[in-house]
């Protein structure tokens, strides 16, 4: 066992392997997103997924104000959206081929595996909130997922 600060915890925490999403929504004044690796599956019954976003990040800001997010599941050969979705204060979707979800979220072309959904709640915990929000559409494509495991990005073998 290792002593315990954050920078330790931290380490010991990325051991956990993820997946990596982008989520999603079109705001007033054009979509807004970003890249998010504390995403999940909270209920099938009725479908609920949550994630947690740094309260103060300005993406989270406005997608929280819209109300409905899209949630794009990474395919193995997104690293650079996932990437540039991570940099703050540029347009993201500069080049980026995206299609409008049924209720107006983007779709960024190419993930593995779409969802759409109304936020159901948010609370506050330290410097993070974690979002609750009620699925009505979920799809997948062909191919497989991009991971993220102790700071770096990962593909499964086949
Ligand atoms: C691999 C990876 C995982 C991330 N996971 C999260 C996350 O779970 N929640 C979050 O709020 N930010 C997460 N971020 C950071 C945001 O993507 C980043 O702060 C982004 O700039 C936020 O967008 P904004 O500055 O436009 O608000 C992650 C970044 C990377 C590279």
């Amino acid at each position: 066992m290792g002593s315990f600060d954050n920078a330790h915890c931290k380490e010991v925490l990325g051991h956990y392997v993820t997946g990596i999403v982008i989520v999603t929504a079109m705001t007033s004044e054009g979509p807004a997103g970003f890249t998010c690796q504390t995403f999940g599956s909270l209920s099938i019954d009725s479908a609920l997924v949550f994630f947690a976003a740094t309260s103060s990040s300005p993406s989270w800001q406005r997608i929280r104000q819209v109300g409905v997010v899209g949630v794009n599941i990474l395919r193995d050969d997104q690293e650079p959206l996932a990437r540039s979705f991570a940099v703050s204060g540029v347009d993201k979707f500069a080049g980026v081929s995206w299609i409008a979800a049924p209720n107006g979220s983007p779709f960024l072309e190419g993930s593995l595996a779409y969802l759409e959904g109304t936020i159901r709640e948010v609370t506050n915990h330290g410097d993070h909130d974690i979002i609750v929000a009620e699925l009505d559409f979920a799809s997948t494509e062909p191919g497989g997922p991009l991971a993220y495991y102790r700071g770096g990005y990962r593909v499964l073998a086949p």
